[in-house]
């Protein structure tokens, strides 16, 4: 095994979050080596691994699963026949090899210890090594780095790590999936279009690692791409830890703009006033799109409204909005005919409201009515992506039964551990300063994402920027 693994690695050995390393490598508790982390350091934390799915990492995972369905169908736990068989002649060979390589280490100590005999060795010297060595010979299954390596070993068989550079990011292939479902699902935006091996969108090079073919595809790959390593992302999964070039998209303004015929999957009432609308696009054209903007939606009726998107980037098949009655044409159809299975159009994505995902700093999230649909996308691609340390949610709304989202407020504040709600009726600028002074020590360290009617946001970003608080830490989204 491995004296070093990386952080993502790490976090599932030790079954805790990524977010939590970060915690503790910046308090100075683990030291990291170029990115990555000693063993007998990760010990040192958390002594008692277990094979059992156990700690916070768990828990998030639930949660996920919960707030987060996958973009896909199907029984995800357990990877294909095919890939375990494969997985399972890797790890043979590695542990074949790692064998034979202490073997060979073994017949070394041998031959020291008949040369150090020979040569007469400091006084203290053989017996300490004859020590040595009884202790490492009866290493049983309960110590810890025999458990940390069973640990391993299991995890290496059910899924694989994925690292892409140039951006460093990386994240794990489970069960079935396709190294670009995994992407999706942990908010990494490699380049795609079709998802179905059709437009060629989604080529990537293996620099390292296996991966293999789980889907059949039209487009041709060249001679020359297959020996240079390239291949489809939506139609391969890692066998091994792999690492790939591949380019991702930075800002918004990387990706494209989209036109999907979507399908009205479901409509909730909250009250007399709100539907929460849920809408599906086909299996080969999800929306591609970054947490915290928004598209527009045509109906069939011809009436339009652009929205902010509610739910996550990680599953664009599956887009969430909030819809007030208002008093447009766009309110009145959804509100009268109810319609449901009716196609609608989704186009965009538009705005810059999203994550600084440079910082690993806490984050602040104050929604304002409405404004709580941006930021619970933002919220559920920062789990997703597992960097941010914190998240602080202050939702302020009108009337005290106006907090709808109720048990995805319940779960989250249930689950995470770094995570704090705060919800408010009725609360102006002043009183939210006052709560962000009170329960925020040094409020200059974190970042501040605000969304609401665009008379409040502005009014609550002016007064921040007064504060110590610089304005590139604030981001504010206006939504009317
Ligand atoms: S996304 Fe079109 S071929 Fe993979």
């Amino acid at each position: 095994m491995t004296q070093r693994v990386s952080l993502s690695r790490a976090a599932r050995l030790a079954g805790v979050t990524r977010a939590e390393l970060q915690r503790r490598i910046r308090k100075g508790e683990l030291a990291t080596f170029e990115g990555e982390l000693d063993i007998a350091d990760l010990l040192r934390v958390y002594p008692s691994v277990t094979l059992e799915k156990t700690g916070k990492l768990e828990q998030v995972e639930r949660i996920k699963a919960d707030a987060l369905p996958r973009s896909h169908d199907g029984d995800t736990t357990l990877p294909s026949p095919e890939v375990l068989v494969a997985r399972i002649r890797s790890l043979g060979e590695a542990l074949a090899q790692k064998v034979a390589q202490a073997d060979a280490q073994s017949a070394l100590l041998d031959e020291l210890r008949q040369q150090l005999a020979e040569d007469a060795a400091p006084a203290g010297l053989l017996p300490w090594l004859d020590e040595r060595r009884q202790e490492i010979d009866a290493l049983q299954p309960e110590d810890s780095r025999a458990k940390l390596f069973a640990k391993d070993t299991f995890l290496r068989l059910m899924s694989a790590s994925i690292k892409i550079i140039p951006s460093g990011h990386e994240f794990f292939v489970d069960g079935t999936e396709s190294i670009l479902e995994a992407a999706v699902r942990a908010g990494v935006r490699l380049g795609y279009g079709c998802a179905s091996g059709n437009c060629g969108e989604c080529k990537a090079r293996v620099i390292s690692g296996e991966v293999t073919r789980i889907a059949d595809h039209d487009y041709v790959l060249s001679e020359r791409e297959k020996q240079m390593g390239y291949m489809l992302t939506c139609c391969n999964t890692a066998v091994t830890d792999v690492v790939l070039e591949a380019s991702e998209a930075r800002t918004t303004a990387d990706l494209p703009q989209q036109d999907i015929r979507a399908q009205i999957r479901k409509l909730e009432a909250e009250g007399d006033d709100l539907l929460l609308l849920h809408v599906q696009t086909p299996r080969t054209q999800t929306l591609r799109f970054m947490a915290g903007q928004r598209a527009l939606l045509s109906l069939e009726d011809g009436s339009t409204r652009e929205l902010p998107i509610a739910s996550c980037p990680c599953n664009g098949r599956n887009l969430q909005f909030s819809v007030r009655r208002g008093d447009d044409a766009f309110g009145a159809y959804l509100f009268e005919q109810r319609p449901t299975r009716e196609m609608i159009r989704v186009q965009g994505p538009t705005g810059k409201f999203v994550l600084d995902e440079t910082s690993s700093e806490a984050a602040v999230f104050i929604a304002i009515g409405d404004g709580i649909a941006p930021i619970k996308s933002l919220i559920e691609h920062a789990i997703s992506i597992d960097r941010i340390e914190a998240f602080h949610l202050y939702w302020t709304v009108d009337r005290p039964d106006g907090h709808y989202h109720q048990r995805w407020c319940r779960a989250l504040k249930e689950t995470l551990d770094n995570f704090a709600f705060t919800p408010l009726v009725g609360a102006g600028t002043d009183d939210l300063l006052a709560m962000l002074r009170a329960d925020l020590p040094t409020p200059e360290d974190l970042r501040y994402y605000i969304a609401g009617p665009t008379a409040a946001v502005d009014a609550l970003s002016r007064a921040l920027a007064t504060t110590e608080i610089t304005a590139e830490h604030i981001r504010v989204e206006g939504l009317d």
